[in-house]
């Protein structure tokens, strides 16, 4: 059976996975891509972010976007946007000219509305603010932050509203999967933005986890949120390990991304599950995390690994 298949029977909206442009000229890769029984959801691993979108000042490119949300609509598959303000990923003009606080702004409000715009009525859920929150909890002193302080997240997330008032509108942001303090804190930025009326809709918990080392507290975590009258995915998950790859590795790792399916489903604000990529072959932790890998569900050859069993008894 299919992943997404049961990922619907279990009564979740999809299973999915992120994908890149540069992935679409294999024949195999797109086979199972395609497959909507596997893949109900996509989102664009790269190509809506700011530097792909907005290369220029106002000067707006979603062509290799277009092409992802393309080959969402033709299998009917959810798209998830990702994402509009980040503080890595942005090309050079946006922290080189030294803007002020009413110059990034204007700047910030016209690149979510114009992103989000673009997209209206095609992407159903939006990460709009990604990576807020240092590890402790404070913000991070990115050039958004430093120009205009935590108002650039209502800016934004007001512009995005404006743009497409039906998408869900998200943060996203890591080592906020289990209780502690930084998803405390993240907690307490909705709670006041909440307060303050601006919109928010979904947190999304990218769990790029490290096998063997899953948070515990997962279901307690997600508690929290689902508190907070929201809704939430997992949006980029992957589990690493130390290479080589052992067959009690890939045992731990069946057992770990059991556990996170499980979590999702003992909450009813879970709504789906995307892994960043399905394939170790085009998984971004071998560059990012030297000496780790074997990450994804399926192996670099397209078999599936254990963890794609672990994903199917979860749901
Ligand atoms: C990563 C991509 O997978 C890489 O290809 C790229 O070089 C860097 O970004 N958190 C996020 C994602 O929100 O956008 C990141 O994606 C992984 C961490």
């Amino acid at each position: 059976p299919g992943l997404n298949y049961l990922a619907r029977e279990a009564g979740k909206l999809y299973f999915g996975t992120a994908t890149d442009n540069s992935e679409f000229n294999e024949t195999r890769y797109q086979h199972i891509l395609n497959n909507y029984l596997h893949f109900g959801q996509i989102t664009p691993e790269n190509s809506m972010k700011w530097y792909a979108t907005e290369p220029e000042p106002g000067v707006f490119n979603f062509t290799a976007a277009n092409a992802i949300a393309d080959l969402a609509f033709r299998n009917g598959m959810i798209l998830r946007g990702h994402n509009c303000v980040w503080y890595d990923e942005l090309p050079a003009w946006v922290t080189a000219n030294n803007y002020n606080a009413s110059e990034l702004a204007y700047i910030v409000a016209n690149h979510c509305g114009t992103l989000v715009g673009h997209y209206r009525g095609h992407v159903c859920n939006w990460d709009i603010i990604n990576e807020p929150l240092n590890d402790n909890g404070t913000f991070r002193q990115d050039v958004f932050y430093d120009t205009l302080g935590e108002s650039y997240i209502p800016i934004a997330l007001r512009a995005a509203r404006a743009a497409d008032p039906n998408a869900k509108l998200y943060i996203n942001d890591y080592n906020i999967e289990g209780v502690g303090v930084k998803s405390t804190a993240l907690q307490n930025l909705i709670k006041q933005l909440q307060a303050d009326d601006v919109p928010i809709d979904g947190v999304g918990f990218e769990s790029h986890f490290i096998v063997g080392e899953v948070p515990t507290t997962l279901v307690e975590n997600m508690q929290a949120y689902a508190a907070l009258g929201l809704e939430f995915a997992i949006t980029e998950l992957d589990i690493r390990m130390e290479l080589p790859e052992t067959p009690e590795l890939l045992e731990q790792q069946k057992t770990d991304f059991n556990t996170v399916i499980h979590a999702c489903m003992s909450v009813p604000q879970c709504v789906g599950v995307t892994v960043w990529d399905w394939t170790d072959k085009f998984s971004w932790i071998p560059s990012s995390f030297p000496g780790y890998g074997a990450a994804c569900p399926w192996s670099s050859d397209y078999v599936r690994k254990p963890a794609f069993d672990g994903i199917a008894i979860g749901f």
